[in-house]
C-alpha cells in the first residue's frame, strides 16, 4: 500500500533506513555507500532506495528541512513500511566550545522549540532521546572510525534564521553540542511509533567559531565516517 508520500510497495522498503536531510545526499549514499540500491519511490523529489550494507538490507531515504517534512517520512515508514529503525545523518552547527567543523556529533538527546515535545501530553515536556541499543553501537564504532566524536545533547529548531542570541547563549551554557532541525522530530516519531531511531551529525559549521564553514560541496563528501558509525548503529 502506497501513502500520499512513498510509492514503494510493503517490502520494497528494509527495517533498516539512513536518513539523511538532503535529496542528493541520499543518491548519492544510494550509489556509493549500499551495495546494488534500486530506487523504490520518487515522490516530490524524495528517492527512496533499498539495497544491502554488508550483506545487511538497508535503504536510504531523505526527510527533506525540518521536522514537519521529517516527520512525514519518518511516520509512514515506521507505520506503513514495517520499518524498525531509522538513523539520520545529516549535518549541524556547533554550539559547544568543546566541538570543532568537520567533527561528528551523536545526539543522545535533542532539546526543541518545536511542538512535538510539548503537544503529546498536555503539561509536560518530553525527552526527545536516542534509541540505547543504537547509541550504545555509534559510540563502540565512533572509537573504530578515528573520528573526533562527542555524545551528548543537540538542539533541534524550526528556524534557520534565528533572531534571538540569548537562546544560544542559553543553550551553550547548558552544553548543548550543536543545532540543527530534525533529530527531536525523528525521537519524537520513534517514541510515538513504538521504534528506534538515531541522529549521527557531521559538524558543517559553527555559531561561535569564525571562518571554518564547510562549503556546501564539501559538506556533501565529508561525512563518510559518520555514515559509517550511522549504518553500525542501525545494524546493532
Ligand atoms: N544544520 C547545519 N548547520 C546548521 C545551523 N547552523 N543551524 C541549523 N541547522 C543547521
Amino acid at each position: 500500500m502506497a501513502t500520499p508520500h512513498n510509492t514503494a510497495e510493503p517490502g520494497d522498503i528494509a527495517p533498516l533506513v539512513l536518513m539523511p536531510g538532503d535529496p542528493r545526499r541520499a543518491a548519492r549514499i544510494a550509489e556509493g555507500f549500499l551495495t546494488d540500491a534500486t530506487l523504490v519511490s520518487e515522490v516530490r523529489g524524495i528517492g527512496a532506495w533499498t539495497g544491502t550494507w554488508n550483506g545487511t538490507p538497508m535503504s536510504v531515504m531523505a526527510s527533506g528541512m525540518g521536522i514537519a517534512s521529517l516527520s512525514i517520512y519518518a511516520t509512514e515508514l515506521y507505520r506503513f513500511y514495517g520499518v524498525q529503525r531509522i538513523c539520520r545523518v545529516g549535518t549541524c552547527g556547533g554550539l559547544s566550545p568543546d566541538v570543532d567543523v568537520r567533527d561528528v556529533v551523536v545526539a543522545a538527546s535533542a532539546h526543541t522549540n518545536n511542538g512535538c515535545a510539548s503537544l503529546p501530553v498536555p503539561g509536560a515536556s518530553l525527552s526527545m532521546t536516542a534509541s540505547f541499543d543504537m547509541l550504545r553501537a555509534a559510540v563502540d564504532a565512533s572509537r573504530a572510525s578515528g573520528a573526533t566524536t562527542h555524545v551528548g545533547s543537540v538542539f533541534s529548531s524550526d528556524f534557520f534564521y534565528t533572531t534571538r542570541p540569548e537562546v544560544t547563549e542559553g543553550l551553550i551554557k547548558v552544553g548543548t553540542l550543536g543545532v540543527e532541525m530534525e533529530a527531536a522530530g525523528l525521537y519524537g516519531c520513534a517514541m510515538a511509533e513504538g521504534k528506534e531511531a538515531l541522529a549521527v551529525l557531521t559538524v558543517s559549521d559553527h555559531l561561535t567559531k569564525d571562518g571554518t564553514d564547510m562549503s556546501a560541496a564539501q559538506r556533501e563528501t565529508s561525512f563518510s565516517s559518520a555514515l559509517e558509525i550511522a549504518a553500525a548503529a542501525l545494524t546493532a
